[in-house]
C-alpha cells in the first residue's frame, strides 16, 4: 500500500526553498529496527576462475550510511551489483529486508528494486531527454499516477537536488556535478528506501563534490533513507559515513563505525599488516604495505604467466661493446 507523508526539510540544498516533500512509501516494507536492512553472509563471486571477493560478511542498519571502501579492482563494484541483483554470487547469502535476492527470479527482483535508487558513476541519463524527462520516466514506467502528479514529484525532485531551474536542459548542456544531480534525483524518483552509490563524487572538483556529500548526508537524515556507498574520496568517506567497510583482494578487512576508522587512520606507532593497510589506505601514504606489496610482485611471473626467476637489480640494459 502506498501511503502519502508529508514531512517538513529545515534545511535544503543551495537554491532550494521547498517547504514539503511528498514522501511515498511502501507500507509493506515497513520492518523492525533490529532486522538488517542488507545483510550479506559469506558472499564469494569469481570471474573466469579468478576469486573477486571471497566470503563477504556485514549488515547494515535502517537509515545507516554505509561507505566501502578498497583498491580499484578489489570488486566493490561487483558487490554493489550483486546487492541489486545484476550478478549472482557463486556462494553465499544476500539478503534485502530479510529476502534473499540470490534465489529471486526475474519478477521479484523487479519488484525490490523499485525500492532502491542507484547512482551511477556517469549519472547515467538518457542524452535525448531533458532532465525532467529523465526524472518523469520511472514514474511513468512504475506507476500509475496522472501526468499532473507526475509533473509535480519531478519538480519536488528537481527541488530537492538545486535543479528546478535546469529542468528543461539536455544532459550536453549541464555540467558533470549537475549530470551527478540529476541523477541522484532520478535514483529518488520512486520514494526509495535504500540508496546505493558507485562514485558519486569522482571526477568532480572538491567545492562540487562536497555538495554532493552534503546532499547525501541530507536526504540520509531527512529521509531515513539507508545509503551505501562506494567511495576512494576519503574526504567524502568520513563526511558521510555512520559505518566503513574495507575490503582487501576480496575480503573484509574491517567493519567499525567512522569514529573507529578515524582512530586508525590517526594513530602513530607500529600495527599489524592488516591494520597497516588500512591506514595507509585512508591516508593516502605513499609508503606502507601497499606499496610493499606491488614492489614485492616479480615482474618476470608477471610477464610470462608463471613463475620466473628471482628479481635481478641489476641494469635493465647492458652495454654489448
Ligand atoms: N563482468 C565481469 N566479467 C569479468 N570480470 C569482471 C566483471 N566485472 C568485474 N570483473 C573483474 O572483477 C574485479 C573487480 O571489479 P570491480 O569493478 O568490482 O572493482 P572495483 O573495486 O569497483 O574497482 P574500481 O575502484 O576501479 O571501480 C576486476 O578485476 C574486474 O576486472
Ligand atoms: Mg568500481
Amino acid at each position: 500500500m502506498q501511503v502519502a507523508r508529508f514531512r517538513t526539510l529545515p534545511s535544503l540544498p543551495p537554491g532550494a526553498f521547498c517547504v514539503y516533500y511528498v514522501h511515498l512509501r511502501d507500507e509493506s516494507c515497513a520492518m523492525s529496527q533490529k532486522e538488517p536492512v542488507i545483510s550479506l553472509k559469506e558472499v564469494v563471486k569469481s570471474f573466469g576462475g579468478r576469486v573477486v571477493l571471497n566470503g563477504v560478511t556485514f549488515d547494515v542498519q535502517p537509515g545507516q550510511t554505509v561507505v566501502v571502501m578498497g583498491g580499484s579492482g578489489c570488486g566493490k563494484s561487483t558487490l554493489l551489483r550483486m546487492i541489486i541483483g545484476s550478478f549472482r554470487p557463486d556462494s553465499g547469502s544476500i539478503r534485502l529486508w530479510g529476502h534473499e535476492v540470490t534465489a529471486m527470479e526475474e519478477p521479484q527482483l523487479n519488484d525490490i528494486r523499485r525500492k532502491f535508487g542507484i547512482l551511477f558513476q556517469s549519472g547515467a541519463l538518457f542524452n535525448s531527454m531533458t532532465v525532467a524527462e529523465n526524472l518523469a520516466l520511472p514514474l511513468q514506467e512504475h506507476t500509475t499516477l496522472d501526468p499532473n502528479t507526475i509533473d509535480i514529484m519531478v519538480k519536488i525532485k528537481l527541488e530537492l537536488v538545486g535543479l528546478r531551474e535546469h529542468a528543461d536542459k539536455y544532459p550536453s548542456q549541464i555540467s558533470g556535478g549537475m549530470k551527478k544531480r540529476a541523477g541522484l534525483a532520478r535514483a529518488l524518483a520512486l520514494d526509495p528506501q535504500i540508496l546505493f552509490y558507485d562514485e558519486p563524487s569522482a571526477g568532480l572538483d572538491p567545492v562540487t563534490s562536497a555538495e554532493i556529500d552534503q546532499l547525501m548526508v541530507d536526504l540520509s537524515k531527512k529521509l531515513g533513507v539507508t545509503s551505501m556507498v562506494v567511495t576512494h574520496e576519503m574526504d567524502s568517506a568520513f563526511t558521510i559515513a555512520d559505518r566503513m567497510v574495507m575490503l582487501d583482494k576480496g575480503r573484509v578487512l574491517a567493519v567499525e563505525s567512522r569514529e573507529w576508522f578515524e582512530q586508525v587512520r590517526d594513530s602513530t606507532g607500529e600495527l599489524d599488516e592488516d591494520m597497516a593497510l588500512i591506514r595507509q589506505f585512508l591516508r593516502g601514504d605513499a609508503q606502507g604495505p601497499i606499496t610493499q606489496r606491488k614492489l614485492t610482485t616479480n615482474y618476470a611471473e608477471d610477464l610470462l604467466g608463471g613463475p620466473g626467476p628471482p628479481p635481478d637489480h641489476g641494469p635493465s640494459v647492458v652495454a654489448t661493446r
